[in-house]
């Protein structure tokens, strides 16, 4: 119990904290920066679009570690919550959760791609003076590379370990959330 509470804490250090220098970075960037004029074109429409889809993926994503959280499976349930009983058994829940788990890697690259989709149609050259876009851009890159490495049979055993710590965390996912968040409310006008 002590161990899970540690690691509970933990997440929950690094999300205050990520999100406590993003909210001073704002406070600067808001008063330095003008708002840069909103495009209404035929493709920052479309980007839109592929904005909003990306958010999807990513909550259909994160749906599954929930989901194995609350049915008390994989390593992740296991290290942060070593000595708690599953409050859920549902087979109908089990069968979603090993559909999603056979389906990981097609939804991760459809979300890497949206995304990147995304961040052309709007642009990003007009944007990579406020830090959060480029961090963005870096942060996917790197959660879809590791992925690969995680996925491809040929890695050697050192670079999965590695890409397992990198990819298969909270760390980049709750990062590339409150980046996105704070970053749009900077440009939306
Ligand atoms: C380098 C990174 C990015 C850039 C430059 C960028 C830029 C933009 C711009 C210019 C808009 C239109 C804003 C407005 O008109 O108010 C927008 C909207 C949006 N973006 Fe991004 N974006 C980036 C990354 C992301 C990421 C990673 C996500 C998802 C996690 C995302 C999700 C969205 C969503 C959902 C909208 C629609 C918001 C609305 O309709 O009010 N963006 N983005
Ligand atoms: C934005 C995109 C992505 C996000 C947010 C993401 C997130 C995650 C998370 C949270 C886990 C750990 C699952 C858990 O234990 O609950 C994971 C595992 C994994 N990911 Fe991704 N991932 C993404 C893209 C990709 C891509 C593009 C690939 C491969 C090309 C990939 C391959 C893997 C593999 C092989 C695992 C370990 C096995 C498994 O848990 O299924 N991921 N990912």
């Amino acid at each position: 119990m002590q161990q899970s509470i540690k690691n509970i804490r933990n997440i929950l250090i690094y999300t205050a904290s990520v999100s406590l220098i993003s909210l001073v970075y704002f406070i600067y960037a808001y008063s330095s920066y003008p708002v840069p004029e909103e495009r209404e074109t035929f493709l920052s429409e479309v980007g839109e679009f592929f904005g909003k889809t990306g958010l999807g993926l990513l909550g259909f994503i994160y749906l599954r570690t929930v989901l194995k959280l609350m049915l008390g499976q994989g390593k992740l349930a296991q290290r942060l919550l070593p000595d708690y009983q599953p409050p859920v058994h549902s087979s109908a829940l089990e069968q979603l959760l090993a559909w999603m788990n056979r389906t990981h890697v097609y939804f991760g690259i459809a979300a890497i791609a949206v995304m990147l989709l995304h961040i052309s149609l709007m642009d990003i050259s007009r944007y990579s003076h406020i830090l959060f876009f480029p961090a963005l851009l870096v942060l996917i890159v790197w959660q879809g590379l590791f992925g690969m490495f995680l996925a491809w049979r040929y890695s050697p055993a050192e670079l999965k370990k590695f890409s397992h710590v990198v990819h298969a965390q909270f760390i980049t996912g709750i990062a590339i959330g409150i980046f996105a968040f704070f970053g749009h409310i900077l440009i939306d006008d």
